[in-house]
């Protein structure tokens, strides 16, 4: 939970459907997350947790409804009470308002960790080579990794690469920070770094959506937990009330599962 006040990172999530080949794996989500909030989305697999992210930074497209950060389309832009969808390279732009990191990491095995911090802020002109070092040590230092700026991933532990994807994914200065389950890759012993990281950002008033079923931790670092089922939110609320004392028995028995 945030000390400090958030100004950006607004998500408005509208009626939300999306279809893969006539299924329908969202059915009308409807969450506002609050500048600085931490949401902790939780429910059983193919529920529509990645989905539903995905479509927070267009990665996905959605069928119905709208998502906005900080009252703007990511894909779309409004033209005369009409939307139409933005160029790829618009898009692009856009899109590094939303930060997202993977389970697996997916950063480029041939570039080395300030590298891969680098990359897109050089790609989208952001920064000069002199300042993106800069601010890619900067942000190694900040995830605890000050003396791997020149290792490559297959260098790296899981714990280490992952941090490595955070360092990456705040080089855009993102409004909002999107985490799907961030840990699940991780060997036990590291899967708190990985936390710490996460924590501190938390902490710092980034708006933050994480997908995780560290339970734990989503206790302890989120404003709200919102559980997923059959792409419908079933229960929201916060963390205490939802993990201690579900109401709805699809969390129940999720939480049962999960919790051993
Ligand atoms: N690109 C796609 N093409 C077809 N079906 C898809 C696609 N992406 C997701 N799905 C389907 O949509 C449903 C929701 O998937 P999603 O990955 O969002 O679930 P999830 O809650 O993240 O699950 P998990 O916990 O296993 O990661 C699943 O039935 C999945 O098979
Ligand atoms: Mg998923």
């Amino acid at each position: 939970m945030s000390t400090v006040t958030a100004t950006r990172g607004l998500v408005e999530i509208h009626n939300v459907h999306k279809a893969f080949h006539g299924v329908e794996v969202l059915k009308g989500i409807d969450l506002t997350v609050q500048p600085g909030e931490v949401v902790a989305l939780l429910g059983p697999s193919g529920s529509g947790k990645s989905t539903l992210l995905r479509t927070i930074n267009h990665l996905e497209r959605v069928d119905a409804g709208s998502v906005t950060v900080d009252g703007e389309f990511i894909g779309y832009e409004l033209r005369h009470g009409k939307l139409h969808e933005l160029r790829e390279r618009e898009i692009l732009q856009r899109r590094t308002r939303v930060g997202i990191v993977f389970q697996n990491f997916h950063l480029f095995p041939h570039l080395t960790a300030l590298e891969n911090i680098t990359e897109a802020p050089l790609a989208l002109k952001r920064l000069s080579t002199d300042d993106a070092r800069e601010l890619a040590l900067g942000l190694l230092d900040r995830v605890g990794l000050a003396d791997k700026a020149d290792a490559y991933p297959r260098q790296l532990s899981g714990g280490q690469q992952q941090r490595v994807a955070i360092a990456r994914a705040l080089a855009l200065k993102p409004q909002v920070l999107l985490f799907d389950e961030p840990t699940s890759a991780l060997d036990p012993e590291l899967v708190g770094e990985v936390l710490d990281v996460i924590r501190d950002l938390a902490n710092l008033g980034t708006t933050l959506i994480i997908v995780t079923h560290e339970i734990g931790f989503a206790r302890e670092v989120a404003d709200r937990v919102v559980f997923l089922d059959q792409g419908r939110i079933v229960e929201q609320g916060a963390p205490d009330e939802v993990l201690s004392r579900p109401r709805h028995p699809r969390t129940r028995e999720f939480l049962a599962k999960v919790l051993g």
